[in-house]
C-alpha cells in the first residue's frame, strides 16, 4: 500500500517536477562536432569548451541587468589605452632602450616580484565608478566579449591588448613594474604541481578553496563572492610536448580555433586545460580575470604565441584566419569589445606590441639554462634534464590554512582530511605497492620540429623511474564553491539534487591486493580483475590527461558540474568511487538554481579527475520499472510536487535513505532523476 502511493505521482499525467529538456543547438552542435576527437584530448576540455561557447552566445539571455560600466571607469580604460598608445610615440625615437623585459615569475628576484604583486594589490585598493580598478579591469573580460574573444582568431590578440592593459594600469602605479608569465611547463615537469611554489604565501597563495593565505588572501571578485581556487581536481599544467605541438606549425589557421580546436595543435586547449587545474574563479570565463593567476597565465600564452610568430614563414601581421566557421564577432575589422581602446581584432596581430612595448625574455626550460640559477627552478624534478618550479615547502615553511580560516568565522576547514600541522612529507608521497596509469594522450609520439631549439625529444628523456611508482592523486582536496548564482553568492539560492554515479573498472589498472593460487601470485590480476565473469580488456576511447593517477586504494572522484542556462551560476562537487571494483556506484549532491525564484534549468555533466566523461541518464518515471534512459543532461526543475531536491544536505539525505533507521535504511532511488554511467568506451554525448 505505502509503496503504492508512493508510485502516484510518478504515474500520474504531471509525472515529476524534473523533467529532461533538449539540449540547445548550440552546446549539441559544438559536443558532436568534436566528439570524434576524445581520443586525442581530454573530453572535459570539449565539454568546457562547448559550455562556454554556448555561455558566451547566449550571455544576454542570464545576465540581468547586462553587464554595466559607468562613465568614470570608460574614461579611466580610454586614458589607460592612449597612455599605451602616447608610449608608442615616445619609444618611436627611442625605442629598444624602452621596451619592457616580460620574465617567467619565478626568474624575477624577490624585490621584483614583490613590487609587481604590491601594484596588483594597489590596482584592487584603487576605486574607480562604483568598483576599483582592479575589477574594472576584470570585468571588460565579460559580457560580449565572451564571444568574441575565446574560441577564435581573436582569442591571442584580444588577450595581447588586454594584457597591455593590465600591465599599463600596473605601471600607472609603478613605472618600474612589467607583467611577469606563469610559465606552466615548469609546474608540469614537477612530481606534484600541487606542491609548486607558485602557490606559496609569496607567490599566488595557496590553491586549495578561498584563498587564504597569500597577498591575494580574502579577496572578493566584483560581485562579492571569495577568490577561490580547487586546484589539481582536474584538468592540466601546460607540457613541455604541448607547446611543441604548436610551434612545430606555421600558420594561425594551424593553431587556433575553431579550426585546431580537435587536436593537439590547438593553443587554447592547452590554455583550457590551466583555467580546468587552477578551478574555482578560474573555471569560469566571466570570472577569471579575478584571479591574477589568470594574466600571469595569459602572458604564458602571449608568450608561446610569440613565439610561434618569430617562427612563422608568412607575414605574421596579416595571417588572421577568419572564414564562417569563425564566429562573426571576431572579423578582422570589428572595434575589439569591451576595451575602450579602439583597436581592430586584427590590431592585436600587429608587431608593434612586441617591436615597442615588450619583449620576452626566454623561460629557462633545460637544465644548463636554470640549475643553481635561480631559487624557484631547480633541475629535473620529474623528467630528467628539465627546469621544474621548486616545491613549496623547501622555500617556506608551510602555515597551516586552519589558522587563516578562522577569520572567515569557519572554526575548521577540513574535517576529516589530514591535519595538516602534523602532515609529514613521507606521508604524502603515496604507497608505492599499488599500481598506477600514465596516461600519455597530449604527450604521444610524434615528429618533433627540427626548427625547434631543443635537440633532443622529451619523450627520450627517460622520467625518472623511482618517483613514478609513487602516486599523486587529488584525494585530499576538497571542493569549494562561489555560491554565486545571477550575480550573489548565497546558498540560499540554491537546492541540492541527488546525481547518482555509475562507475565501471577502467582498463590497464593492477592493484596491490595480489591474488594467490597454489601458493603462488597470480602475475597481471588483482582480486577484482581476476574473474571470468566480466571482461575489462576493452581500451577506454577517451583520452585523459597524462599528469593525473589513479590512487593506489582505488579511491578516485569523480565530478558533477552544474551550468546554469537559465541563470548564471556553476557548481561543481565529486563522489568518490572506488576504481578497483568491476562497478562502483556512489551519489553526489550538486546544487542547482532555487526554483522558487525562476526559471531553474541547467545543464549537468560528470567526469572522472582524469579528464574523461561520462554518460547523462534520466529516470523514465511513465513505467513502473525503476529504468534510467539515456538523456541531455539538461534538467528543468520546478516547485511542482514530488519534490525532488532538498533545501540542503540534510533533506536530500531524507530523500534517499527515508527514515535512516532499521530495515528502511536502503536507498530509494526512484528519487534519484539524474544518473551517470562512466565507462569511457562509447561516445559520451548523443546525437541533438
Ligand atoms: C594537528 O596535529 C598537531 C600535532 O600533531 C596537534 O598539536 C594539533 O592539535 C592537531 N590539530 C588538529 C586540528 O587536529
Ligand atoms: C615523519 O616521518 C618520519 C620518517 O618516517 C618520522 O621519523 C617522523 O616521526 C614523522 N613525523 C611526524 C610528525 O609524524
Ligand atoms: C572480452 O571482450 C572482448 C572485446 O570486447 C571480446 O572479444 C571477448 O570475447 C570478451 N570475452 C569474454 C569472456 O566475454
Ligand atoms: C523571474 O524572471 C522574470 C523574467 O525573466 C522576472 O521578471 C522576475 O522578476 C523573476 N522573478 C524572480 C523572483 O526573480
Ligand atoms: C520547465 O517546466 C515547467 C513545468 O513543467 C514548464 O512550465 C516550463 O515551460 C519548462 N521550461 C522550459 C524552458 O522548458
Amino acid at each position: 500500500m505505502k509503496v503504492v502511493l508512493y508510485l502516484i505521482p510518478f504515474v500520474s499525467s504531471v509525472f515529476s517536477m524534473m523533467t529532461e529538456n533538449d539540449m540547445p543547438e548550440i552546446l549539441c552542435k559544438c559536443l558532436s562536432e568534436k566528439a570524434g576527437s576524445i581520443t586525442i584530448i581530454p573530453a572535459d576540455l570539449i565539454l568546457y569548451t562547448c559550455v562556454n561557447k554556448y555561455l558566451a552566445e547566449t550571455w544576454l539571455e542570464r545576465y540581468q541587468p547586462p553587464r554595466r560600466i559607468d562613465p568614470d571607469t570608460i574614461n579611466w580604460l580610454r586614458s589607460l589605452g592612449r597612455k599605451v598608445r602616447g608610449q608608442e610615440y615616445n619609444i618611436r625615437t627611442k625605442r629598444q632602450a624602452a621596451r619592457r623585459v616580460r620574465r617567467e615569475i619565478r626568474t624575477l628576484t624577490d624585490a621584483q616580484r614583490n613590487r609587481f604583486i604590491r601594484a596588483v594589490q594597489e590596482l584592487k585598493d584603487r576605486r574607480i565608478g562604483s568598483t576599483n580598478r582592479y575589477d574594472a579591469l576584470a570585468s571588460a573580460h565579460d559580457g560580449r566579449a565572451l564571444g568574441s574573444a575565446h574560441s577564435g582568431p581573436n582569442f591571442p590578440s584580444w588577450h595581447r591588448e588586454y594584457l597591455k592593459l593590465f600591465e599599463a594600469a600596473l605601471q600607472e602605479i609603478d613605472d618600474r613594474v612589467t607583467l611577469p608569465f606563469f610559465d606552466s611547463r615548469l609546474d608540469y615537469n614537477l612530481y606534484d604541481p600541487r606542491e609548486s611554489n607558485f602557490w606559496g604565501e609569496n607567490f599566488m597563495g595557496d590553491h586549495r578553496g578561498v584563498v587564504s593565505n597569500g597577498p591575494f588572501r580574502l579577496w572578493r571578485q566584483r560581485n562579492g563572492a571569495y577568490l577561490e581556487r580547487n586546484g589539481g581536481n582536474s584538468g592540466s599544467m601546460i607540457s613541455p610536448r604541448g607547446i611543441r605541438d604548436v610551434l612545430s606549425r606555421r600558420r594561425n589557421i594551424d593553431i587556433l580555433s575553431p579550426w585546431a580546436a580537435r587536436g593537439r595543435y590547438g593553443l587554447e586547449n592547452y590554455h583550457n586545460a590551466v583555467h580546468v587545474w587552477v578551478g574555482g574563479s578560474m573555471l569560469g570565463v566571466n570570472t577569471a580575470p579575478s584571479d591574477p593567476v589568470f594574466f600571469l597565465h595569459h602572458c604564458f600564452i602571449d608568450y608561446v604565441w610569440e613565439q610561434f610568430r618569430q617562427r612563422q614563414t608568412v607575414d605574421s601581421e596579416t595571417d588572421y584566419p577568419f572564414d564562417q566557421r569563425a564566429p562573426p564577432s571576431q572579423a578582422p575589422n570589428r572595434i575589439m569589445d569591451n576595451l575602450e581602446t579602439g583597436k581592430r581584432n586584427i590590431d592585436g596581430y600587429s608587431n608593434d606590441y612586441t617591436d615597442q612595448y615588450y619583449r620576452y625574455s626566454r623561460s629557462p626550460t633545460l637544465c644548463r639554462q636554470c640549475r643553481n640559477r635561480y631559487p624557484y627552478l631547480r633541475c629535473g624534478d620529474w623528467f630528467r634534464g628539465l627546469c621544474s618550479a621548486t616545491n613549496r615547502a623547501r622555500i617556506t615553511t608551510f602555515r597551516s590554512p586552519i589558522k587563516n580560516i578562522k577569520s572567515l568565522g569557519i572554526k575548521k576547514q577540513f574535517s576529516t582530511t589530514i591535519n595538516d600541522s602534523s602532515r609529514n612529507k613521507t606521508s604524502r608521497k603515496r604507497r608505492s605497492t599499488g599500481d598506477w596509469l600514465v596516461y600519455e594522450p597530449l604527450i604521444e609520439e610524434e615528429i618533433v620540429s627540427k626548427t625547434g631549439r631543443t635537440k633532443r625529444s622529451i619523450s627520450s628523456r627517460r622520467s625518472n623511474q623511482k618517483k613514478r611508482t609513487s602516486h599523486i592523486t587529488n584525494m585530499d582536496s576538497s571542493m569549494q564553491n562561489s555560491f554565486l548564482l545571477d550575480g550573489e553568492p548565497d546558498i540560499k539560492r540554491w537546492v541540492f539534487i541527488p546525481v547518482k554515479i555509475v562507475h565501471r573498472r577502467p582498463s590497464g589498472l593492477l592493484f596491490g591486493t595480489k591474488v594467490i593460487k597454489n601458493k603462488n601470485i597470480v602475475d597481471g590480476v588483482d582480486v577484482y580483475s581476476y574473474n571470468k565473469y566480466m571482461n575489462y580488456t576493452g581500451e577506454e576511447q577517451q583520452a585523459a590527461y597524462s599528469h593525473s593517477f589513479t590512487s593506489g586504494s582505488g579511491a578516485d572522484k569523480v565530478y558533477v558540474q552544474v551550468d546554469g542556462m537559465s541563470y548564471n551560476g556553476k557548481y561543481i562537487d565529486y563522489t568518490i568511487v572506488d576504481s578497483r571494483l568491476p562497478v562502483s556506484e556512489s551519489v553526489a549532491f550538486v546544487a542547482v538554481k532555487n526554483p522558487k525564484l525562476n526559471s531553474s534549468i541547467s545543464y549537468i555533466s560528470a567526469y572522472d579527475s582524469h579528464g574523461r566523461i561520462c554518460r547523462p541518464y534520466c529516470h523514465s518515471y511513465r513505467s513502473y520499472s525503476n529504468q534510467y534512459k539515456t538523456c541531455s543532461g539538461v534538467i528543468n526543475l520546478t516547485e511542482e510536487k514530488p519534490k525532488l531536491y532538498g533545501e540542503d544536505v540534510g533533506e536530500v539525505t531524507r530523500l534517499l535513505y527515508k527514515s535512516g533507521k532499521g530495515k528502511d535504511f536502503s536507498r530509494s532511488d526512484k528519487n534519484i532523476f539524474l544518473s551517470f554511467y562512466c565507462d569511457f568506451h562509447e561516445m559520451p554525448w548523443g546525437k541533438c
